[in-house]
C-alpha cells in the first residue's frame, strides 16, 4: 500500500513536471496578431455551412476576431492552459464595447461563445504578457487596439467601399490598409460556393509585446511579399498542401467582393 502510494505520487512528480515544461514551451511567441473580420463575409462564411449569421445595428464596420499570441510561419502557440475557463463575469463590465467590437455573427449560438473560443484558444497564451494577464485585461487591452484604429477609412481613403457590384484588387487593398497604419498587414479572403466569387475576409496586424505596432513578421519574411503582394489561388494552394487551416489567401488574379453591411440596407 504505502510502496503503491510512492509508486503513484512520484508518476505524478514526473507528469506535472513535464506538463510544466511543455506549457513553458507551449505559451513562447513571438508577437501578436489582431485579427478583424468584415462581418459581411463571416455571414458568407455561415452561408457556405448551410448556416445564418446574425449582424446586430449596433455593428458599423470591422469588428475584432481575436489577439492572437504568434510564431512566424505556425498558428501556434494556442490553447495554453486548459484549466482557465472563461468566465463571462469577468468581463460583463466591457458588454457595451464588446457588443460593438467584438460581436458573434453566428445565428443562435449563444453571444458569448466568440469570446470563450478566443479567450480558450488565445487569451490563454497571452496570459503571460503581464498587459494582456487574464480575461479583463486581455479583453480590453484587444479592445484598446482595435478602437486607435478605423480600417473602414483606411480602405475609403484609397477609394475602397463597400458595394454589392465593385469588385477590388487584393494588391490595392493591401495596400491601403498599410497606408492607413503605416505597418505592413496582411489580408485574407473566403471563397462562396454559391457565387464562385472571393470575398474580402480578414485584415490582419500585428504588434510587438509592448503592443507597438509592427511589420506582420510572416508577410514581410515570405515570399508573398516584396513589393507585389504573392496570392496563391486555392487550386494552387489546394495542390501544395492540403487546405488544412480555415485560413484563404486572396486571388492572386482577379478581384474581390467587399459587400457592404447587412444592417445597413
Ligand atoms: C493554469 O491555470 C490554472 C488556473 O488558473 C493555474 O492554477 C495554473 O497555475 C496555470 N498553469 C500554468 C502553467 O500557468
Ligand atoms: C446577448 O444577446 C442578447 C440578445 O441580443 C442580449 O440581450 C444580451 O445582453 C447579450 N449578452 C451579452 C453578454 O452581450
Ligand atoms: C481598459 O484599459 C484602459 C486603458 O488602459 C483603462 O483606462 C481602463 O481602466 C481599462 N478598463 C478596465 C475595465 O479595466
Ligand atoms: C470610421 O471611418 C468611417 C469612414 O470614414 C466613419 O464613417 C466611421 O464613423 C468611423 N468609425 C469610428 C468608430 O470612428
Amino acid at each position: 500500500m504505502v510502496y503503491l502510494f510512492f509508486v503513484l505520487a512520484s508518476l505524478l512528480c514526473t507528469q506535472t513536471e513535464a506538463l510544466a515544461t511543455q506549457l513553458k514551451e507551449k505559451t513562447d511567441f513571438q508577437y501578436l496578431l489582431l485579427a478583424h473580420f468584415w462581418p459581411t463575409t463571416s455571414c458568407v462564411f455561415f452561408r457556405n455551412e448551410g448556416e445564418d449569421c446574425y449582424v446586430s445595428p449596433v455593428v458599423k464596420g470591422w469588428t475584432i476576431h481575436g489577439l492572437w499570441p504568434s510564431i512566424a510561419g505556425t498558428e501556434k502557440p494556442d490553447y495554453c492552459n486548459d484549466s482557465m475557463k472563461f468566465n463571462y463575469n469577468e468581463i460583463k463590465s466591457l458588454s457595451s464595447r464588446l457588443a460593438v467590437n467584438w460581436p458573434s455573427f453566428e445565428m443562435g449560438a449563444p453571444n458569448t461563445s466568440l469570446w470563450e473560443h478566443e479567450w480558450t484558444k488565445h487569451g490563454t497564451c497571452a496570459y503571460s504578457l503581464p498587459i494582456l494577464k487574464g480575461e479583463l485585461k486581455y479583453f480590453n487591452g484587444t479592445m484598446n487596439l482595435h478602437e486607435k484604429l478605423n480600417i473602414t477609412k483606411y480602405l475609403e481613403d484609397s477609394g475602397i467601399v463597400p458595394s454589392n457590384e465593385a469588385m477590388y484588387l487584393p494588391q490595392d487593398i493591401f495596400n491601403a490598409v498599410k497606408k492607413g497604419v503605416g505597418k505592413v498587414p496582411d489580408i485574407t479572403c473566403l471563397y462562396e460556393k454559391k457565387t464562385q466569387r472571393h470575398h474580402l475576409e480578414q485584415v490582419w496586424l500585428c504588434y510587438n509585446k509592448q503592443l507597438q505596432p509592427i511589420d506582420c513578421p510572416e508577410v514581410s519574411a515570405t515570399k508573398r511579399l516584396s513589393s507585389t503582394l504573392y496570392f496563391e489561388s486555392v487550386a494552387e494552394q489546394e495542390a501544395a498542401a492540403p487546405l488544412n487551416s480555415y485560413f484563404q489567401e486572396c486571388p492572386k488574379s482577379g478581384k474581390v467582393y467587399y459587400k457592404p453591411l447587412p444592417n445597413s440596407q
